[in-house]
């Protein structure tokens, strides 16, 4: 397994281009589901989760072909398989995204329970209770999910709460029922208005995304289009923290501010200096760093997706931090490796409370999810020494090319081939 050895500290300066968003692309391939025409991909990252659903829909059946500028995807070749099975929805569980769009297009989907997760239970009963309320008949059998629906009918459903991947399985769903549907509680998520306008650009009908209440009216077919996915607000929060924790000078172009509010917010109050233009924006870590509480919270509140960075920086900040997690239950992997690089941090249920500022030191460590992973780059950044981070298959699944971007900065890190 390859791991990656970063050489600190240093601090980051320089240019770099944020790339698609991997929350985007995905949904935005799932979508090629709903028609046979072709459609047209910009700025789809070329990461291991892309890499996993493009698998996953040459086995329902859609070619894709990917050429410098794009990705053409086309639906229409007998599918040599009709479900998502199980080995690569284990793998990557945005694979349950194939479920509206086969339901509402084929009329039958059978796709595997995603099971646990290295992040929380997450389950995707909201997924399912939505199709229902579509008039699916849902049966969970052998692991699987199997829906089945002569052409779905437009209904109310309110999420109980709300779900990024729920409301785009939704949306791909309603867009070819019958009739009106009507969405209430939905999440807010800019991949989710990114989704909304691929549809509508394939002749979907909807109203309202980004707000809580979405109206899609449906339609008979989608046809074909070309749309650029949006910059990656992750992937470029997390190379801002990068240049806060190493007191650097980063300009991320391309970077959509808007997308980052409440990061930007509090790397603002932490003393950072942040410039936007209309190119991206510049992050100047110049003063010293203040502690800053941080709640996560659905969009547009501060993402669970960038809570285990902010809390490495915040290792490196004068004062006590708290950071409590609620979106997800078991989300403070990186803690533990974070104080083996000699950071101070006490978990307390969904809180954690970071006393710094901490000397960090190079270690050897390895979480096992995607951002933890990413937040013991940031660390290794700022620490004395060698950090070697193993297992980065999870920094592949969602960050492209990590170590060249890194260097193209001034970072001294490798990527080392394991077996
Ligand atoms: C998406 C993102 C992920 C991000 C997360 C929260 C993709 C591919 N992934 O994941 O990077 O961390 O949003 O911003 O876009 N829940 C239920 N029942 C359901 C669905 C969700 O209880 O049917 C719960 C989950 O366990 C979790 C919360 O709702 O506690 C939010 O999950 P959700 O928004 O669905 O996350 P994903 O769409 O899986």
């Amino acid at each position: 397994m390859d791991k990656l050895s970063i050489e600190g500290p240093v601090s980051l300066q320089g240019t770099i281009r944020a790339g698609g968003a991997k929350n985007a692309a995905l949904p935005a391939l799932a979508a090629c589901l709903l028609t046979e025409s072709r459609i047209e991909l910009t700025d789809v990252p070329d990461v291991r989760d892309i890499r996993t659903m493009l698998s996953l829909l040459d086995h329902l059946g859609v070619d894709s072909e990917r050429s410098e500028t794009s990705l053409l995807l086309q639906a229409n070749r007998d599918p040599t398989a009709e479900d998502a099975p199980y080995d690569l929805v284990k793998t990557m569980r945005a694979s349950v995204l194939a479920l509206g769009p086969l339901l509402a297009r084929r009329g039958h989907a059978r796709v595997s329970l995603p099971g646990g997760c290295a992040i929380g239970v997450r389950p995707i009963d909201q997924h399912l209770a939505g199709l229902e309320a579509l008039g699916a008949r849902v049966r969970l059998e052998h692991g699987y999910v199997d829906a089945r629906s002569d052409r779905l009918r437009g209904g109310l459903f309110r999420f109980s709460m709300p779900s990024v991947t729920g409301t785009e399985n939704l949306l791909m769903a309603a867009s070819l029922a019958l009739g009106t549907t009507v969405l209430e509680n939905c999440a807010r998520e800019p991949e989710i208005i990114d989704l909304a306008e691929l549809l509508n650009k394939m002749g979907a009908q909807i109203q309202g995304a980004g707000e809580e209440r979405i109206e899609i009216q449906g339609v008979e077919t989608l046809s074909g289009a070309t749309h650029g996915i949006i910059a990656d607000r992750i992937e470029a929060g997390t190379y801002l923290i990068g240049a806060a924790i190493t007191r650097g000078d980063v300009c991320i172009e391309n970077a959509r501010p808007r997308d980052l509010s409440a990061l930007l917010e509090k790397l603002t109050e932490t003393g950072c200096q942040i410039d936007i233009d209309e190119n991206g924006l510049r992050l100047r870590g110049t003063g010293e760093l203040v502690s800053k509480d941080v709640v996560t919270a659905p969009h547009p509140g501060f993402p669970t997706d960038l809570q285990a960075q902010y809390m490495a920086l915040m290792t490196q900040a004068h004062g006590n931090a708290t950071v409590c997690e609620t979106v997800f239950e078991n989300r403070f992997q990186h803690v533990p490796e974070l104080n083996r690089m000699g950071a101070s941090i006490e978990i307390d249920g969904s809180f954690a409370r970071i006393h710094g500022p901490s000397r960090l030191s190079g270690a050897r460590v390895m979480a096992t999810d995607l951002r933890a992973s990413a937040s013991l780059v940031l660390a290794g950044l700022a620490a004395e020494g060698t950090t070697v981070v193993d297992r980065i298959y999870h920094l592949d699944r969602g960050y492209e090319a990590m170590e060249s971007k890194l260097q193209a900065l001034g970072a001294r890190v490798q990527r080392i081939s394991g077996a």
